[in-house]
């Protein structure tokens, strides 16, 4: 471990100076942390008045040639130095500066004029459909641009000196069948979670199903969550590189109806984590009563969906339930994520109740869903895209369309 959370770091500040990113004159003013710190350590480390890095470090370090948690984001990034074609994706990607595999360490440029999206809707609660847009088309590119190109997959499941470090893995995991362990581990508000879960047969037939439609065909991000996209702080004047997407330390060749399900149930969490709950509601009377109303966030939902398929309107030839599975991922990823809280926080209320509720109606009943969520329906989502998938581009011509620009542009201009 070279890091202390107290700064400045003597190990860390020759670190950074051995890889050339400061210098013995330079002066380091401080290290903060930043992030959660749960799995890795995370420091924004100040170098002189203008230099900003992230340094993160993986908290344990695995051995004995299992893969280690940063290294797809080492991977990724290579990827991008070695086809120069994927160059819109780098723009959307967080600048990273270097890994070093033995230490687990890495170094990005800290995006100074960048905040995370999660802070900027819960502080300001207005959800401008600007930003959906742009982390629907920055979706739409990344995918559209690796879809089907067997050359980027095979980089990514072989890495350097022949070694396997790349597993495909899908993320349709049901919830473990529980044991009496069960009862020591979560507190008894949250065996409501399991008990619920294995009272609807439903809900795990239509993950069983969702499992088997897994189709993995592109490179996809695995972790969308808001803490992961970061929105430019002038994204008012811009219209390009409104977005920057870090954390890639999940990527992996994937389905992309679960990159865009796992963004859909960020936004289904800010109508979710508002619900007016108590055990004399109903659900639909909680529903209607949240704080922030799901037709409030219709607007950026529509957005986000639109913009991806303007990016990758074939996607809709190749995957024509593609709308319905969007659906589907969503409700998955929200209760998985109500599992990691109840593993994480041991916490589980009836606010917990009222989203596995929801989240079991995107799984089993995702046609019927499509109008609550989106707030039109799939013919309306889908129409302007249909005409354009009857003469699919080449892949080869899709690669070379270029979204955004290298400078960023002031909007209008
Ligand atoms: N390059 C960057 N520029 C600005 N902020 C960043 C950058 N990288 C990370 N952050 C901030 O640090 C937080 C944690 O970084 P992340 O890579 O997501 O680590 P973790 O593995 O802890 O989720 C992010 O949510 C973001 O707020
Ligand atoms: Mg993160």
């Amino acid at each position: 471990m070279i890091f202390s959370l107290h700064s400045p770091n003597h190990h860390l500040i020759k670190h950074l100076e051995n890889l050339g990113l400061c210098s013995s004159e330079d002066d380091v003013a401080d290290c903060e942390p930043v992030g959660s710190q749960k799995k890795n350590i995370n420091l924004l480390v100040n170098v002189g008045s203008d230099r900003k890095f992230l340094v993160k470090q993986e908290r344990y370090i695995e051995h004995n040639g299992i893969p280690q948690e940063l290294f797809n984001e080492w991977l990724f990034h290579q990827l991008l130095q070695q086809f120069p074609v994927l160059g819109n994706i780098a723009e959307i990607g967080s600048s990273l500066l270097h890994f070093d595999e033995q230490q687990s360490i890495l170094v990005r440029n800290y995006l100074t004029e960048y905040f995370e999206l999660e802070n900027f809707y819960q502080q300001n609660d207005i959800y401008p459909p600007e930003i959906a847009t742009a982390i629907g088309a920055s979706l739409g590119v990344l995918h559209r641009a690796t879809f089907n190109q067997r050359e980027y997959r095979d980089f990514m499941a072989t890495a350097p000196q022949g070694q396997f470090r790349y597993q495909f893995y899908n993320p349709v995991q049901g919830i473990e069948s529980f044991s009496s362990d069960i009862f020591g581990s979560v507190p008894t508000d949250a065996l409501k979670f399991y008990v619920l879960y294995q009272r609807y047969e439903s809900l795990e037939a239509a993950i069983a199903e969702l499992a088997s439609l897994w189709q993995p065909c592109c490179l996809t991000h695995n972790d969308l969550k808001l803490e992961n996209i970061l929105v430019h702080s002038r994204w008012e004047q811009l219209d390009n590189c409104l977005i920057r997407i870090i954390d890639w330390k999940t990527c992996s060749w994937g389905d992309p109806a679960f990159d865009l399900g796992t963004v859909l149930a960020s936004y289904l969490r800010i109508w979710l984590e508002s619900l007016v709950v108590d055990p004399s509601i109903k659900l639909e009377e909680s529903l209607e009563l949240a704080a922030t109303p799901i037709e409030i966030l219709h607007p950026s939902i529509a957005a986000l969906v639109q913009a991806y398929l303007d990016a990758f309107p074939s996607i809709l030839e190749y995957r024509c339930d593609f709308i319905q599975r969007v659906v589907q991922y969503a409700g998955l990823v929200l209760i998985q994520q109500l599992q990691a809280t109840i593993q994480n926080r041991k916490y589980f209320d009836n606010s917990g109740i009222a989203t596995l509720q929801v989240a079991k109606s995107l799984l089993t009943r995702p046609q019927e869903s499509i109008m609550t969520v989106f707030g039109i329906s799939e013919s309306e989502i889908i129409k302007p895209f249909v005409k354009l998938t009857k003469h699919p581009q080449t892949e080869k011509e899709q690669n070379l369309v270029r979204i955004y620009y290298s400078k960023t542009r002031l909007r209008g201009c």
